[in-house]
């Protein structure tokens, strides 16, 4: 099991502290690596570092800001000296705060552009900017692995039968968005895995389906039957994926795309 373990490497995880960032904060730690738990609210940081324990380390970053990338590279390599794993987590799948508009505005020809705006910084350009800040630090140390999260509709475009109720009523549209930045993820993974093919940074994206999250039992009946496996994700499902994209166990990969989706885009 050597080849993936992680012990002695540093991984920097994004948006740590939500649902599906606290299971690859796990799963990094819990194959040997020193974990940074980066997101934005510093309480949330601080209490997922000390709960993975002592020699992991919770960092405020917020990835659409260039001075704050800096200043968590700077704490970074200050504790450890380098950074090994870096995986680019953090995005916003956008939501309608009044479920009454919800139907209204999720709708393309609605679609607010600064909501199109607020996705896009996160989701691309957050993930561009981190590449650049924390992979530089590889390229410097001459090895690195970057994980860039995409999704199953980064690959197919959102089935928008499955957001509707059991009357048959669509109450709103999966949004143009999220599906666009997500694809987005899977070109800028290719062309940084060719830019820096050669400084030995591996860059792959991992391409997770729906996690069961307290959805309406409808939705998550609609989401099963689209999937081979029958049924939708849970959190921890995509902890051994995570480990073998950071470890050496996939030392030849990279430009790829690991789906993990229940088998949704196989069909
Ligand atoms: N949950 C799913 O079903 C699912 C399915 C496929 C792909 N994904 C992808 O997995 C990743 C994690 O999803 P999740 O469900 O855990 O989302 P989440 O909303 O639970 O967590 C996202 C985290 O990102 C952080 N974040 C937002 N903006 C940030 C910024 N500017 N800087 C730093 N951190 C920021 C948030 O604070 C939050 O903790 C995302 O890339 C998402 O697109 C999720």
């Amino acid at each position: 099991m050597d080849l993936f373990s992680l012990k002695g490497k540093v991984a920097v995880v994004t948006g740590a502290c939500g649902l599906l960032g606290v299971q690859h904060c796990h799963a990094l730690a819990e194959a040997g690596a020193q974990v940074v738990v980066a997101d934005l609210n510093e309480a949330a940081c601080n209490n997922l570092a000390a709960a993975l324990g002592p020699q992991h380390l919770a960092v405020v970053m917020d990835v659409t800001s260039p001075a704050s990338l800096e200043n968590a590279k700077n704490s970074i390599l200050e504790r450890y000296g380098r950074i090994d794993v870096l995986v680019n987590n953090a995005a916003i799948n956008d939501m309608f705060e009044n479920p009454l508009l919800a139907k209204e505005q999720s709708m393309f020809e609605n679609y607010p552009l600064e909501q199109w705006n607020r996705s896009w910084n996160v989701n691309v350009s957050g993930m561009f900017l981190c590449s650049q800040v924390m992979g530089t630090a590889m390229v410097q140390q001459g090895s690195g692995s970057i994980i860039n999260i995409s999704s199953t509709y980064g690959v197919v475009a959102p089935d928008q039968s499955i957001y509707r109720n059991a009357a048959g009523e669509q109450t709103f549209y999966k949004s143009p968005a999220y599906p666009v930045t997500k694809a987005a993820v899977l070109g800028f993974t290719r062309y940084l895995a060719a830019y820096w093919g050669n400084k030995n940074v591996r860059v792959n994206a991992l391409s997770p389906g729906g996690v069961e999250n307290s959805q309406d039992d409808h939705f998550i009946q609609n989401y099963a039957a689209k999937t081979l496996l029958g049924k939708m994700a849970s959190a921890a499902d995509y902890k051994g994926a995570v480990v073998f994209l950071a470890s050496n166990a996939s030392a030849y990969m990279t430009g790829a795309n690991l789906v993990v989706d229940g088998g949704w885009t196989a069909i």
